[in-house]
């Protein structure tokens, strides 16, 4: 996730693409840069203010494009920081969102004697548009024929230099707003940075252009046939707008998972082979056919992560896997047998305890393997291959979005292994079937979640719970615990079902509640009779359960519904309504979700 803006006007365009660039921080933030028509580009690796301090105080130009990047296709760097330009130098592109085919093009683009400076996807959508432009003698033709050639999202705005005050903005997959003001006019990734200016605010749908200058704007559709479309007044509080019109960052990125599963597999899953496009493993296969031990390394969520994707490369590639805290783990002996291969789960890939492990495995000789979302990041360098998670920033400090996303990426990564070793097609494609359909499943737990307000609200005055769950879910049980101790600030313990009797169950009455994760599964009947012992000692109980399961109903007290999925997907929906319990309770008990007491985004020292 990106942010972009652009402006044409009377006023100083320099000053309103900085301002807005800080506005959009939120959503990127590891290099940015812009471009002054009649002045040139200017792109600084870091934070906003690195790029402010290189940009002349006296810069003229009244319309620009800027950029504040979030790193899918390449390492933060100035070179890879928009705006791009075409090969003849004088178009210029920023970008949010993911070309799925960006290295055919590249290749093509190559072949007619393109040269490219950066690693970025955008960069070939630039020289695309270029030549286009080129060719027809007109921007908007030579934009929708470049798009035409395009497979995936984006969210982008264009101009030339021979077209000084002109705006080409287009959007498919990554929203678009523009801010319309007297003579004034603005496009942004969404209206946070906008609505200092005007509150006047249109969206582009999917699949249109518009084009813009000092004099007015025109929208199109991608057969350039003119849609009327008129600006609505958007009096929303800024706070607000940037959280995506949610109180919380926590509640945004809750919401934004069903994008996240879709951005996550984008161009990664394979129907017909019935396997995983994972660009970062494809060149160490012969590697990863002789691997015959999995080390899976984490912290807190990522730990609990790594449990669920232990089972998922067991089942699906049939290879033995251990999983361990990195704090742990970096002190220990490590006793290597055979081809081991260890895995690092890390949304931020700067957390101390697991980076000491990557540097210890790497001092044995041992290959590592980062599954991270930071691009860029100290795992995602050090580590010897990757898959990236494609979350996005996640910035509350909960890992909620980040957490489904690493579950995705260990479910690609089991597969990808699973079919060099034995995984049959038909399982495979399985697999994949079910991925695809996932994010509309969580839109639906999603459109259910005043159900799970309710449910927090009638289990606020509790201050203990157990989470309890059985293969597949037990990392769910704990990472559940997890979200509502550090969220709500309430004591929870996440525990495998199987274990009730060797201890747990002495502490069961009617003060002591548990959330039992037990969807239709293998281990059903085995949840069921925990939840009987359960209420046999008057203990509470809230079930998370398959829709259709109505016999649940007279066994449990309360019981949120996820609907059905194979086995090994459930805990991507389970954790939802977990979350969202977590999240409602930590606001109704009057805490800032975003800002949890004590606690930092990433753990980066020991
Ligand atoms: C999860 O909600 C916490 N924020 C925390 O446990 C986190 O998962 C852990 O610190 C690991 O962080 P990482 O994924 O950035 O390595």
């Amino acid at each position: 996730m990106c942010g972009i803006i652009a402006y044409t006007g009377f006023r100083r365009a320099a000053p309103i693409l900085l301002d807005g660039l800080r506005m959009l921080e939120y959503r990127g933030y590891d290099s940015s840069g812009v471009y002054i028509a009649g002045d040139g580009v200017y792109r600084a690796l870091g934070p906003v203010d690195n790029l402010v301090q290189k940009i002349p105080v006296d810069v003229q130009g009244t319309a620009g494009i800027g950029h504040t990047r979030w790193a899918t296709h390449g390492q933060p760097s100035e070179q890879n920081a928009h705006p791009h330009h075409d090969q003849q130098g004088g178009l210029w592109v920023v970008h949010n969102g993911i070309i799925e085919n960006y290295a055919e093009l590249r290749a093509e683009l190559v072949a007619e004697g393109h040269t490219f400076i950066s690693e970025t996807d955008t960069e070939v959508l630039a020289h695309l548009i270029g030549m286009r432009y080129e060719e027809t003698g007109d921007l908007a033709t030579g934009l929708v024929r470049a798009l035409e050639r395009v497979r995936g999202t984006y969210g982008i705005a264009v101009m030339a230099d021979d077209l000084p005050d002109t705006i080409l903005t287009a959007r498919m997959g990554s929203p678009i707003a523009i801010g319309v003001k007297d003579g004034e006019y603005f496009v942004a990734s969404d209206a946070a940075p906008l609505i200092r200016h005007t509150q006047q605010i249109l969206y582009l749908e999917e699949g249109e252009y518009a084009v813009i200058t000092s004099e007015g704007y025109d929208v199109f559709s991608f057969t350039h046939e003119r849609q009327h479309r008129s600006p609505e007044l958007l009096d929303l509080p800024l706070d607000v707008v940037e959280k995506g019109g949610h109180p919380h960052f926590m509640l945004k990125e809750i919401m934004e998972v069903p994008d996240v599963l879709e951005n996550s597999a984008r161009g990664r899953l394979l129907l017909k082979e019935g396997s995983a496009k994972l660009g970062g493993l494809e060149d160490q296969v012969p590697f990863l056919r002789t691997v015959d031990r999995v080390v899976i390394v984490g912290c807190g969520s990522a730990y609990y992560a790594g449990l669920v994707g232990k089972l998922l490369i067991e089942d699906l590639a049939g290879i033995p896997v251990t999983v361990e805290l990195g704090s742990e783990y970096r002190h220990r002996p490590h006793r290597v047998v055979g081809t081991t291969a260890l895995v690092v789960v890390s949304q931020s890939g700067e957390t101390a305890d697991s980076l000491a492990c990557v540097r210890e495995a790497k001092r044995m000789g041992v290959k590592t393997i980062g599954i991270v979302n930071v691009v860029g990041s100290s795992i995602a360098r050090e580590t010897d291959m990757g898959v990236y998670n494609h979350a996005g920033p996640e910035l509350g400090v909960a890992s909620t979005k980040a957490y489904v996303s690493q579950l995705e990426a260990l479910m690609l990564f089991a597969l990808f292994l699973g079919r060099l070793r034995g995984l049959s097609v038909a399982q495979g494609a399985g697999l994949v079937c079910e991925l695809m359909r996932l994010p509309e499943k969580v839109r639906d737990i999603l459109a259910h979640r005043d159900k799970i307000q309710h449910i927090a609200e009638e289990y606020l005055g509790y201050d203990d719970f157990l989470f309890i769950g059985r293969s597949y879910n037990f990392g769910t049980a704990y990472e559940g615990a997890l979200k509502l101790k550090e969220v709500a600030y309430v004591h929870a313990e996440g525990y495998g079902a199987g274990e009730m009797k060797h201890g747990p169950i002495a502490m069961i009455d009617e003060i002591f509640p548990t959330v039992a994760i037990m969807p239709s599964d293998s281990m059903y009947e085995k949840m069921r009779s925990n939840v009987e012992e359960i209420r046999a000692r008057k203990g509470r109980v809230l079930a998370i359960a398959t829709e259709g399961n109505t016999e649940i109903l007279a066994l449990a007290d309360d019981v949120l519904y996820i609907p059905d999925t194979k086995e090994a997907l459930t805990p991507i929906l389970a954790t939802i309504p977990l979350q969202l319990f977590a999240y409602y309770t930590g606001v109704l008990r009057g805490f800032n979700v975003d800002r949890p007491r004590n606690l930092a985004k990433s753990v980066t020292v020991e």
